[in-house]
């Protein structure tokens, strides 16, 4: 989509900025040309390649994510994103992953940037298997044997926490997900025991028909009704890893909110905890590595191609419409 002819002349690219916070739609996305920045003193020009879409940008666009940073009206949208080093302080070539998705060009601040080990298929560094790996191993200390429910499970950590779960030992490894193709795709495809669809009633006896023998490891992406229901049929000593919160975040619902009887988790003695996978920089960065490499654990990709595609891409992602992580091609 960019007119670049050589980073050396003036160039335009593009960019989607927000038109205005309020319930997800195509009118708040609005693409832009702008001109491609100039690297300064410390500074290096990205070219992205891989956007990937997340659901917590559907609250970023209502306007009501307090935990990150804001999307403006009138300004280019952020989000992840692995891309191309094409000039400034660093080799052109060099592979990098950063935060200012949305946009066909970055301008970062070299110190900040990270570079990025040659995978494969580089779109596996926006898969998150760090976060699961640390919600698994570090927030819900996952045992050999154990009974492991991941909700949201052909979500983008979804899909690497119940894969992750089985490498690192767990008995028996179930799943929700959003419709009865996905829980079909997860037992199918992607190596699960058991799943029910969360559109179901009475969640905590679709729970425990997939585990009749209790839960020990709950892996949170949800919150809400799959929490309280987890809850019911967690075993005594259950550890909860609370990753995300689906249930309230895609600025298009108004779930969310559930009412957790705490009687329950002290006579079970269930632990619950929050974690963010910025407090575990590189836990298990190496096996993952590993376990890409030699086919252990794939990662599922929707894609999308050019930055015009971006915006349906996140809306059908926050229509439940997608498995794995998505990402869209530059
Ligand atoms: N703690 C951390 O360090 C950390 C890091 C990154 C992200 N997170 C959080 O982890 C969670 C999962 O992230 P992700 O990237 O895997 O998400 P994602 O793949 O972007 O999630 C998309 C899926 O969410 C599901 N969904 C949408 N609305 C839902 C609802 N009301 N109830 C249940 N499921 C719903 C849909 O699947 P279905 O069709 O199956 O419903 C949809 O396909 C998010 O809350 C995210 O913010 C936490």
């Amino acid at each position: 989509m960019s007119t670049v002819t050589a980073m050396t002349q003036i160039t335009t690219a593009h960019e989607v900025r927000l038109t205005a916070h309020g319930r997800p739609g195509l009118e708040r996305f609005r693409i832009v040309e702008t001109p491609v920045p100039v690297p300064g003193p410390g500074q290096v020009l990205v070219r992205n390649r891989y956007l990937a879409m997340r659901a917590a940008m559907g609250l970023l666009m209502a306007g009501g994510e307090p935990t990150m940073p804001a999307y403006r009206p009138g300004e280019a949208m952020w989000g992840p994103a692995v891309g191309e080093v094409v000039a400034g302080d660093w080799t052109p070539g060099i592979l990098v992953a950063h935060d200012l998705g949305w946009r066909e060009y970055a301008l970062l601040e070299a110190a900040g940037v990270r570079e990025l080990p040659e995978l494969a298929d580089p779109v596996a560094h926006l898969a998150q298997a760090e976060t699961a790996y640390a919600g698994l191993v570090e927030a819900a200390r996952l045992r050999p044997g154990d009974t492991v429910f991941v909700s949201s499970a052909a979500g983008s950590i979804g899909t690497m926490a119940g894969q992750i779960a089985r490498l690192k030992g767990a008995g028996r490894v179930v799943g929700s997900a959003g419709s009865a193709a996905k829980v079909a795709w997860l037992v199918g495809e992607l190596g699960f025991d058991a799943a029910f669809d969360h559109h179901e009633e009475a969640l905590a006896e679709r729970l425990r028909e997939v585990a009749p023998e209790g839960v020990d490891v709950y892996f949170d992406n949800v919150g809400g009704e799959q929490l309280v229901a987890a809850i019911e049929v967690a075993n005594p000593g259950a550890r909860m890893a609370l990753c995300g919160a689906l249930a309230g975040q895609t600025g298009r619902t108004g779930q969310g909110l559930a009412t957790v009887d705490t009687r329950a988790l002290i006579a079970k003695r269930i632990s619950l905890r929050g974690f963010t996978a910025r407090d575990h920089p590189g836990l298990g960065r190496e096996e993952i590595a590993g376990w890409l490499r030699d086919g252990r654990l794939t990662v599922p990709v929707t894609r999308f191609a050019g930055l015009r595609e971006a915006p349906r891409a996140l809306l059908e992602l926050l229509d439940g419409r997608h498995t794995g992580t998505v990402i869209v091609e530059l």
